[in-house]
């Protein structure tokens, strides 16, 4: 179940904020019955009508990007900054599922399809994620131990990851960690380390669902397909 007004954005109809006021005007119906307060939750399956028309449901598709560096995910009105939208020609209204931070490259998945993209960024999915960080100083294994079995970031603890060092380099005094999770808090990774007083200043996401940049440059994307979308389908239900 989602709410109403993020299940009309997520078609592609209009905007949230639009979606919200189309449903405070009594715009919208859901099968067949008026809506008009905020907060209703439906099903994906639901039929739902916004100003007499039946919201279609949009064809889905499906891309993975090589997300560059100077890139914000975020799919709405941002006048300034370049967005990851902006890489991909489609017609679509398209979202990133979960977001990459404006100086972290690699795997993205961007979709219209809203079912999938929340099954995906539940924690209940528990969908793996690896990261290659390289870090401001030599991580020292007890510090590399503490982060593996949890650390403590905005009040949460995280749950179990899996790290390597995959490079040391004594000389700049810095060293590249491979990173293994399977949870998506905000700014995760960087936290982690933070937490036990490394700085990420690099991050690179190599493994995302099963999905990898193989064979993509840096801003490049291709579409999924239809057997990765199984997959990814078959991770979440
Ligand atoms: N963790 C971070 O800190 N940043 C990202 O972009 C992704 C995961």
């Amino acid at each position: 179940m989602e709410r109403l007004q993020k299940v009309i954005a997520q078609s592609g109809y209009c905007s949230r904020r639009e979606a919200e006021k189309l449903i405070k005007d009594g715009k919208v119906l859901v099968n067949g019955e008026k809506v008009s307060e905020l907060g209703v939750k439906v099903n994906y399956s639901d039929n739902i009508m916004v100003n007499g028309v039946l919201l279609s449901k949009e064809d889905k598709v499906y891309f993975i990007l090589n997300k560059p560096r100077g890139y914000i995910c975020s799919a709405s009105d941002e006048k300034t900054r370049k967005t990851v939208i902006d890489l991909i020609k489609t017609d679509k209204r398209i979202y990133p599922v979960g977001r990459l931070d404006y100086n972290t490259t690699g795997v993205l998945l961007l979709t219209n399809d809203g079912e999938l993209t929340n099954l995906l960024i539940h924690p209940r999915s528990e969908i793996e994620k690896v990261y290659i960080a390289k870090l401001n100083k030599i991580l020292e294994i007890n510090d590399l131990k503490t982060i593996e079995k949890g650390v403590i970031i905005d009040g949460y603890k995280t749950k179990r990851a899996k790290l390597k060092i995959r490079k040391i380099d004594k000389k700049k005094n810095n060293c590249i960690v491979e990173i293994r999770i399977h949870e998506g808090k905000n700014h995760q990774v960087k936290k982690m380390f933070e937490a036990v007083g490394y700085d990420v200043i690099k991050l690179n996401r190599v493994l995302f669902a099963g999905l990898t940049t193989y064979g993509l440059k840096s801003g490049e994307y291709r579409k999924l397909t239809v057997k990765e979308v199984k997959q990814l389908y078959s991770l979440v239900k």
